[in-house]
């Protein structure tokens, strides 16, 4: 529950890596549980959401170990070599967790609960269990069927056509899981291209799986080969210094090792609509993902955009950042279609709009997104992360540029994706 006070800044300089890839780091532990024999997954995201995924996996009876070079070792069992958990799986603040394994479990012929922490209790859960109903897993949730806790029976799928109402790829992936085991070929179709890292891993695990448009198919029944898999840098943790080095006078920093998956670099685009000259170096591949070091700058004469649903789920966690950059950029930026971000570990739209009031910008809410004014002053103050690890970080890069310092109440919370995050933050700053 700690309050981090952090001061006004003359700029970010030198070379930083982001922490490794939270989504990679979930889906390497999960594949490689139900995958055939032993993987080794390098440069594993220690951070509490992934660490959530490894407990989960260990309940479901997977040896999952460090190896002295700190490698996660996992041992995988094969698609039906999971057990059924002598205790309710707790998936913490972790949606990612959650949701991919209630696909998992739908699959599996006996009884698990699955439940999180207060945020996750609130979040939408009929999203999943509707799909995995329709293909022949019980299941009952709280509220209605609606919010965790939630308890699965599963076995016994049967392939359907999916067309998913909102661009998730957490829905997606745990889809996939799900068809894994089901009996014949089942098709998921998005309204707009979300995260695919599920179809590339698992694709390359040897899974049946095609990618065509929007829409994914995968035939049941293929085993799934073991694989070592190294996590690049997770773009979306990256996002939080491509920000500040853009808002900041007299920054120039290089990120390097960033994670540089099309489905999660909608806000490359858009700071480069808005006019901030980001350069890319050494593009390399490192495990099915193209990975870049970003040099980036201050950008002076920043221009406010228009947003729209197109480009949400690209940029789906770099919202609440996008706003601060918002604040720096001349004119109106408008962001719409963007309601999922109220379901989200807040209710990121409603916390955008009240924090950023606070500290005296203008800002107008919508049900699906935010008008925000720039160029403004940003003050100090006192703001609330509502626990969410990605509001905590968008302040602190407020408050490189602020007039007064800002202190960020709980904002421990940075630890569910970024242990380290503020110290990291600090060593760039001069
Ligand atoms: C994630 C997908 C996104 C994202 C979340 C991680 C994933 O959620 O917001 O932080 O790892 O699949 P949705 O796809 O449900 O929007």
């Amino acid at each position: 529950m700690k309050t981090v006070e952090l001061a006004k800044s003359k700029g970010l300089r030198g070379e930083i890596s982001p922490p490794p890839d939270k989504s990679i780091s979930h889906r390497a532990i999960m594949f490689a549980s139900l995958a055939e024999g032993k993987s080794a997954v390098r440069n594993f995201l220690r951070a509490e959401d992934p660490l959530s995924t490894i407990r989960a996996f260990r309940a479901l009876g997977i040896g999952i170990q460090e190896s002295g070079s700190g490698e996660i070792i996992v041992q995988g069992k094969g698609l039906d070599g999971l057990t059924e958990p002598f205790d309710v799986i707790d998936c913490g603040n972790s949606g990612t967790t959650i949701r991919l394994i209630s696909g998992v479990l739908a699959g599996n012929p006996f009884l698990s609960v699955l439940t999180g922490d207060d945020s996750l209790k609130q979040r939408p859960m009929a999203r999943v269990i509707n799909p995995l109903r329709q293909m022949g897993a019980l299941i009952s949730a709280r509220g209605g069927d609606r919010y965790p806790p939630l308890a699965i029976r599963g076995g016994g799928l049967k392939a359907v056509n999916y067309d998913m109402p909102v661009a998730s790829a957490q829905v997606k992936s745990s889809l996939i899981l799900a068809g894994l085991y089901a009996d014949g070929t089942t098709t998921i179709t998005e309204p707009q291209k979300s995260r695919d890292h599920t179809e590339r891993m698992l694709a390359a695990m040897g899974a049946a799986l095609t990618v065509q448009d929007l829409s994914v198919s995968v035939t049941g029944g293929a085993k799934l080969r073991s694989a070592d898999v190294t996590v690049p840098g997770d773009f979306s943790s990256a996002a939080f210094f491509i920000a500040g080095a853009i808002i900041t006078p007299n920054s120039e920093i290089i990120v390097r090792g960033v994670g540089m998956n099309p489905t999660r670099t909608g806000l490359i685009d858009v700071l480069n609509m808005m006019g901030a000259g980001l350069k890319l170096e050494n593009a390399r591949t490192i495990s099915g993902e193209p990975v870049a070091d970003i040099i980036c700058s201050t950008a002076g004469g920043l221009k406010a955009v228009k947003i729209g649903s197109d480009i949400i789920p690209s940029l789906i966690d770099e919202f609440p950042v996008l706003c601060i950059i918002a604040s720096q950029a001349e004119g109106t930026t408008e962001i719409r279609g963007a309601q999922e971000l109220r379901v989200k570990e807040s209710d990121r739209i409603r916390a955008m709009a009240a924090e950023l009031t606070k500290l005296g910008v203008e800002v107008q809410e919508h049900p699906d997104g935010l008008d925000i004014k720039g160029k403004s002053e940003i003050n100090g103050g006192i703001v609330e992360s509502y626990g969410d690890h990605r509001i905590a970080m968008s302040f602190s890069v407020a408050a490189l540029i602020a007039r007064d310092p800002i202190m960020i109440n709980n904002a421990s919370c940075v630890d569910i994706s970024f242990p380290g995050f503020f110290e990291k933050l600090k060593g760039i700053a001069v």
